[in-house]
């Protein structure tokens, strides 16, 4: 399977997020070989948008060329694309962002009503495109938290996606912590497996995953000494 994996944290391959995308990863190669190319974000040349919408009339050509003409490319040779990012602000680090708005040239102009809500018509049929978000967080709360940035992603990509949260994140780059991570790491990356094999992740397993490693008081007062 080809996967392009976005890595939306400034601190690139130190990010306390990759290292869960990491292990899923590693979980998904347990089942069979796979094609993936990371992407730093933050090293790619991405202007912002400037909101002409002449990709949606030209057939999805952008006027700006820079990074985003490689990489919307790659995305139509994807089956899979993963992104992995920090909770910022309640939501995505602006890169990420900004590159999210750059994916208008795959759309069209033509906007159809789908459950409620209107969505602009695909250049081509994306529906084989499967669509991943891992994001860690700092604050050791899931609820009142990561609502915006799920809530966000299910809109961009209402099919095939598949959503990890974890809080606590920064967890993931403290060696004195491992009692807590290693196990953790492994619960995803029996999610990564389970993904690969059937492109679904139990209810059971992601709610282990995403519960804290260690009491949200705990954790705080950890930090805050
Ligand atoms: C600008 C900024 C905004 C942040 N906003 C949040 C937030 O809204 N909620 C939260 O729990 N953590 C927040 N954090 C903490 C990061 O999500 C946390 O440090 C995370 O582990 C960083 O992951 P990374 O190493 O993959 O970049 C924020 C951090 C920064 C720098």
């Amino acid at each position: 399977m080809k996967i392009l994996v976005f890595n939306g944290s400034p601190k690139k391959e130190n990010s306390d997020t990759m290292h869960i995308t990491r292990a899923f990863l590693e979980g998904m190669k347990e089942t069979r070989q796979q094609d993936i190319h990371i992407i730093n974000i933050i090293e790619q040349n991405i202007e912002y948008c400037t909101g002409c919408f002449s990709c949606m009339r030209n057939g999805g050509k952008c006027i700006l060329s820079d990074d985003m003409r490689e990489i919307l490319k790659e995305i139509t040779e994807s089956d899979l694309l993963i992104f992995s990012f920090p909770l910022y602000a309640y939501g995505m680090p602006a890169p990420m962002k900004a590159m999210i708005d750059r994916l208008l040239p795959l759309t069209s102009m033509e906007m159809r009503e789908v459950n409620g809500s209107y969505r602009h018509v695909g250049q081509s049929d994306y529906s084989d495109l499967k669509f991943v978000m891992i994001c860690g967080c700092g604050f050791p709360n899931s609820r009142n938290n990561f609502e915006p940035a799920v809530d966000q992603f299910k809109k961009l990509f209402p099919m095939n996606n598949t959503i990890i949260t974890i809080p606590e994140s920064p967890m993931f780059n403290a060696p004195e912590a491992a009692p807590v991570t290693v196990p953790k790491l492994e619960l995803v990356k029996e999610a990564g497996k389970m993904y690969a094999e059937g492109f679904f992740v139990s209810e059971k397993l992601l709610g282990d995953i995403m519960t804290p490693m260690i009491p949200e008081e705990q954790y705080a007062k950890i930090v805050n000494g």
